[in-house]
């Protein structure tokens, strides 16, 4: 169901509850394959009315790109001016993205943020032509802006709304092996479809095709976001026939699907870019920033994730306009690249590693020494609750 006709359902929602008996209705919509039996006995499992309708309009949203019209059409008989209401209801489109997007679980910008309308431009006309089986493939390398350029391009109404109205699901997927592979299936089946549960990678693939694919696919018009991708066995996991974008630093890893289309995110911002961003962060307008946030940017190839820490550490020390912090991370830049920090893929990834030593630097004392202890948790496990840091 269109996430601008869930919210014409929600905002109706107690006229319906209070005053629709559903028993016609779930009649209805069994007979047109919008319910199935078990459904029904979900919903007729309620005591009252009243509840068995809320369970019918709770149910709804998760039963594919008809259950909206049927159920109005179901409605028509006896509850016309209900019909009228849902059909008239103002539903403010930015509020459906909003809530599409939360859904999905896509992240929010960054604080301090710059747009690149040209990347951008690109991927959102990319986007908006996919077809059922299609790959979009965002390539760069590390730092370079993929994952936040992704959720940029779906912060959009007309995008998203007209051409994934089923919802945009962000998976974020990191190195996995098998076993997490099948785990995060798992996970993502069962926020789509809680009624069914995979027990293995190719159960997993089964049920995800039927949720992405075909006239009755409750998520045929939606798209999968994989992030950061470092594998072939995602993608071929993945590879449902539904629409999906992945981001990665390895091209390699698509090589397994026949229709894919590559989009390449530039290494660096451009200096005007650098100097925007930095201007964000310390609120100074660009053309007072010191000559010294010009280095930095030469110094790491306006790479958008050193001068985005660079900038938040300065933001932090307070004042931005004088050029002595500006100097000290100029020159920790420089000195590291040369130094200790001397390795090949350092000097490749444009002072990431140096930007990130520096941040972790720049922590004061007891929070280093909680940072350090985290150091006992593998990449990627979620911290229990009991591990309590801030402390
Ligand atoms: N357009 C932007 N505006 C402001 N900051 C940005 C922008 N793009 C990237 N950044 C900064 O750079 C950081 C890294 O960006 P991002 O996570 O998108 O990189 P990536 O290419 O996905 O990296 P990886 O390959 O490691 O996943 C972000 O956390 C953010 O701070
Ligand atoms: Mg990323």
């Amino acid at each position: 169901m269109e996430e601008t006709d869930r919210l014409r359902l929600m905002k109706c929602r107690d006229q319906i509850v209070q005053d629709v008996n559903s028993k016609f209705l779930l009649k209805v919509l069994e007979a047109d394959g919008v319910l199935d039996a078990n459904a029904v006995n979900v919903i007729n499992a309620e005591k009252s009315d009243s509840d068995k309708t809320a369970k019918l309009l709770a149910i709804l949203p998760s039963r594919g790109p008809k259950a909206f019209s049927c159920f109005c059409q179901a409605l028509a008989e006896d509850y016309d001016w209900i019909v009228a209401d849902l059909e008239t209801v103002e539903v403010d489109s930015l509020t459906a993205l909003k809530t599409l997007l939360m859904k999905g679980g896509v992240p929010h910008q960054p604080s301090c943020h710059i747009t690149r309308n040209k990347e951008l431009k690109q991927l959102r006309d990319q986007l908006s032509c996919l077809e059922a089986g299609d790959f979009l493939v965002l390539h760069g390398m590390t730092g370079s802006g993929k994952s936040v350029l992704a959720s940029e391009a779906v912060r959009d109404t007309e995008v998203t709304l007209r051409h994934f109205p089923d919802g945009v699901f962000w998976f974020r997927v990191g190195m996995l092996d098998k076993d997490k592979l099948f785990g995060r299936m798992k996970i993502l089946c069962e926020k789509l479809d809680s009624s069914r549960i995979p027990s293995s990678v190719d159960h997993a693939q089964d049920i995800l095709r039927d949720l992405f694919v075909g006239p009755k696919a409750p998520y045929s018009r939606s798209l999968l976001i994989l992030d950061d991708v470092w594998s072939a066995d995602v993608v071929k996991a993945f590879n449902v026939g539904g629409r999906v974008l992945v981001t990665t630093q390895d091209l390699r890893t698509v090589d397994v699907v026949p229709r894919r289309f590559v989009i390449e995110v530039e290494a660096g911002f451009a200096e005007a870019e650098s100097l925007e961003l930095f201007s964000r962060y310390v609120g100074v307008k660009p053309e007072y920033l010191p000559d010294e946030a010009k280095a930095i940017h030469a110094e790491c190839k306006g790479s958008p994730m050193v001068v985005s820490m660079i900038g938040g550490l300065i933001a932090e020390n307070g004042r931005s306009r004088s050029s002595g912090r500006w100097a000290y991370y100029l020159n920790n830049l420089r000195s590291r690249k040369y130094s200790k920090f001397r390795k090949q893929r350092s000097y490749q990834h444009g002072g990431v590693m140096e930007a990130v030593m520096l941040s972790i630097e720049n922590l004061d004392g007891r929070l280093k020494e909680k940072y350090q202890q985290l150091g006992v948790f593998l990449d990627d496990v979620g911290i229990p609750n009991k591990v309590n840091l801030v402390r």
